[in-house]
């Protein structure tokens, strides 16, 4: 594997590798087992959005690995200032060893991978969020023994999450339903492609979709870049959330996940979130391992 660009990229056993590698990565970190599979290798962290969890789990990932990583915010870098994508590839490939970038346009991450000459990592953009969706089966797998024939269930916003748990959840034979408000439906050639290839359900009723679920899954409704429709948002999307009436017509021992930060009272209520709290913590977690799993696929 060269690139983590987009899951659509991956095949059904290039997933399974990756998550076989996370879970013995995390293993053997909770047995206190060192690694120098990356060592003296650099890993460039480019940021054009905020992060907590993607920004310290690659930056401790690497270390982790025997490697070193630069966080390299595009307020700082002159990609800020206009510096053209595919110079600052051909520089960065100079230097480093992989890139992991954030930032808006997917087009942005796939011209950094044509242009460079070194591996590069999605690290979230505007259409999709790959590493999140990697830690995410891995949390399923982990709590539910299986991923397969599980039945996951998006209630929210469209989005990038959306993109991802779709093309992850139907190309690792999850049956997959998205409820989402009319006009802020998920990606519609993704979308069309997993009905093609999966059982696939979009509707705007989120009790239809979260029927008789194993995974009920959310993110925010405003994602970042859309801070100034937040409020607009908050009215189209009220009752796009996970509550107790959503648990009610899940399977009985559902699990709850959410890519974090989360917004109590919206997306999801307090009661749930901390009922849950232990499965969305461990995702957390597993951001680190998935991620890990990635670096050594990728740049050793
Ligand atoms: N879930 C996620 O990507 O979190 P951060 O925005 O904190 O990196
Ligand atoms: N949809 C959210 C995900 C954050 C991890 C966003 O893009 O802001």
């Amino acid at each position: 594997m060269k690139h983590l660009l987009k899951l659509m990229d991956l095949s059904e056993k290039e997933i399974t590798e990756i998550l076989n590698l996370a879970d013995q990565l995390k293993y053997e970190k909770k047995n206190g087992i060192k690694h120098h599979i990356l060592e003296g290798k650099t890993l460039g962290m480019i940021f054009e959005k905020s992060s907590t969890r993607t920004r310290v789990s690659f930056e401790v990932g690497m270390y982790d690995l025997g490697g070193s990583a630069l966080f390299l915010s595009s307020r700082d870098l002159q990609i800020g200032r206009g510096e053209p994508i595919e110079d600052t590839a051909r520089v960065l490939s100079r230097y480093l060893d992989g890139i992991m970038i954030r930032t808006f346009d997917q087009e942005e991450v796939e011209k950094l991978a044509e242009c460079g000459s070194i591996p590069i990592i999605n690290g979230l953009t505007d259409y999709c969020h790959p590493c999140q969706v990697l830690a995410d089966l891995m949390t399923i797998r982990e709590h539910k023994g299986v991923i397969k024939g599980n039945k996951l269930c998006y209630v929210g916003d469209g989005n990038n999450m959306t993109n991802s748990l779709i093309v992850g959840g139907i190309k690792m034979g999850m049956s997959v339903a998205v409820a989402c408000p009319k006009g802020y439906e998920p990606d519609a050639q993704l979308m069309a492609w997993a009905k093609e290839n999966g059982d696939f359900l979009c509707t705007d009723d989120v009790l239809e979709a979260a029927k008789d679920a194993d995974v009920l899954y959310t993110d925010v409704w405003a994602s970042m870049g859309q801070e100034s429709e937040a409020e607009e948002r908050k009215k189209i999307f009220r009752g796009y959330q996970i509550n107790g009436d959503v648990m009610a017509v899940a399977k009985k021992d559902a699990m709850v996940l959410h890519c974090l930060p989360a917004h109590r009272g919206e997306e999801i209520t307090a009661e749930v979130f901390e009922a849950h709290a232990a499965e969305l913590f461990d995702e957390a977690e597993n951001r680190l391992h998935a991620q890990k799993a990635v670096l050594v696929k990728c740049m050793s």
